[in-house]
């Protein structure tokens, strides 16, 4: 069956793909609210430390487990499971626990595009916004104006735009569809992030003179240790979970087309040094200082409208506003877009090799699911006439503060515990670095499923209180 599955073109093209999967609205819309909300400079700390500790752990287990999985034609995390886990427990355990990993990953990565999907289509709704000059108007405020759209019956044209467009580019395969758009897409998106980073910080305030954008730099670097508590740790790991798309196993996916003896351990490095540039160089630049210069330390912890009620400020209030606001919604639509191919074709994957649906078919099938699950995110601001988001806010919290990590954890225990030495010696096959046992023996054995726990027991006790 292995030998029926698609590979990657290129090396080129498998790094850009696996950059567009992990870049994505993450960087540019939830890391921005997520660290204002949380205390600023107090979150970048359990940031880097879930990083280490987490991040890059279970980003080389989602490769390695990926890869391995591709060789037995399977490219979805719940077979990749059973697989590694039948080499530590009896085969009864193993499938146990990889049906326990397949049905949450499963769930988990509908729920997510219950709403990123829906933020796509407004990023696509705003490019357009913004090149017609839709809320350049100064007699109404960019809330009213995104309250406006958000309760418009543009919402359902360009998430169902989005939604073609994401079911075209995964029909078309690996090859021909997701390398394709991503080898386009993200060299544009550094590009334009670059220019909206620099114009950012050039930025004085015209609201107020000691709102500068370099002093929004200054909010997001300069930690206040009394907003660090578990509420904030946990969110910080979320947010490492969610930004590197680890926990639903969609990297493995991506990892199932390398070739069986295709380096994984660079390729992880790669993916996230390339996403966090992104994320604290792009992202954390061009949102933070920009929505600090106009509403300023109170008002950047906005929540999920942020990009949306912030950004459009600036460019009313700049030179080719319309211009600069086109380029950063696309910016957002391409991180997003490249980032939702990849959970579509998790779940068309999911479909195709596990369940012996068609691809085509399971295309059409999760097309539709995409819209049951997002029918109340869409609903939401018309019928409660406001634009709390409070659905859409709580979804988010519940699968990137919660549900991811508990993947997590099932994915490094499989690998640490059940699996263990083994699993090293199989991530270090083919390519040019080797993790060494000491840095494997004390990750991903140890730390990282126990800080998961720990993180885990205590915000759900912190919550209780
Ligand atoms: N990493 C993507 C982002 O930053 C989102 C994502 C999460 C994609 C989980 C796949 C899995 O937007």
């Amino acid at each position: 069956m292995s030998n029926q599955r698609e590979n990657w073109g290129s090396k080129i093209g498998l790094i850009l793909a696996m950059a567009g999967n992990a870049i994505g609205l993450g960087n540019f819309w939830r890391f921005p609210y997520q660290a204002a909300s949380n205390g600023g400079g107090a979150f970048m700390i359990p940031y880097f430390a879930a990083l280490i500790m987490i991040g890059i752990p279970i980003m080389l287990v989602e490769w390695n487990l990926g890869r391995y999985g591709g060789k037995y034609g399977h490219g979805t995390i719940g077979p990749m499971v059973y697989l590694q886990a039948r080499e530590g427990v009896s085969p009864r355990k193993a499938a146990i626990i990889g049906a326990l990993a397949g049905s949450f990953a499963f769930a988990v990565t509908l729920l997510v595009n219950s709403y990123y999907n829906q933020i796509i289509g407004w990023t696509l709704g705003y490019s357009f916004l913004s090149l017609t000059g839709g809320y350049m108007d100064e007699a109404k405020s960019t809330g009213e104006v995104f309250v406006g759209y958000i309760q418009s019956p543009k919402v359902f044209i360009f998430w169902i735009i989005a939604l073609a467009g994401l079911g075209i580019a995964v029909m078309r395969g690996v090859q021909k569809g997701i390398e394709s758009w991503a080898k386009l897409m993200m060299p544009v998106l550094y590009v334009f992030g670059i220019i909206l980073a620099i114009r950012a910080i050039t930025l004085g305030s015209p609201v107020n003179p000691d709102w500068s954008s370099f002093k929004g730099l200054n909010y997001i670097w300069n930690p206040d240790f009394t907003k660090l508590n578990w509420t904030s740790a946990l969110a910080a790991a979320g947010q490492i979970f969610f930004t590197l798309s680890i926990g639903m196993g969609i990297i493995c996916n991506y990892a199932s087309y390398l070739k069986p003896d295709d380096d994984v351990v660079v390729s992880s490095f790669a993916t996230i040094s390339l996403n966090e540039f992104a994320e604290i160089i792009l992202g954390g630049t061009a949102v933070i200082p920009i929505a600090y210069a106009f509403l300023g330390p109170e008002g950047v912890g906005a929540g999920v409208g942020l990009s949306f009620i912030a950004l459009p400020n600036v460019f009313r209030a700049m030179p080719a506003g319309q211009i600069f606001g086109a380029l950063w919604f696309l910016l957002l639509f391409f991180a997003g877009f490249t980032s939702a191919i990849a959970m579509y074709n998790y779940l068309v994957a999911l479909m195709e090799e596990d369940l012996g649906v068609h691809r085509k078919k399971a295309a059409w099938v999760i097309f539709f699911a995409y819209i049951i699950v997002g029918l109340p995110v869409a609903l939401e601001p018309i019928l409660t006439k406001t634009a709390d988001l409070v659905y859409l806010t709580e979804v988010d919290n519940w699968v990137g503060v919660y549900l991811l990590i508990v993947l997590g954890f099932i994915e490094a225990a499989t690998a640490g515990w059940l699996m263990g030495d083994r699993a090293l010696e199989e991530l270090n096959r083919g390519g040019y670095w080797k993790i060494p046992s000491w840095f494997f023996n004390l990750f991903v054995k140890g730390i990282t499923p126990i800080s998961i726990a720990i993180l885990l027991i205590f915000s759900t006790k912190d919550y209780i209180d």
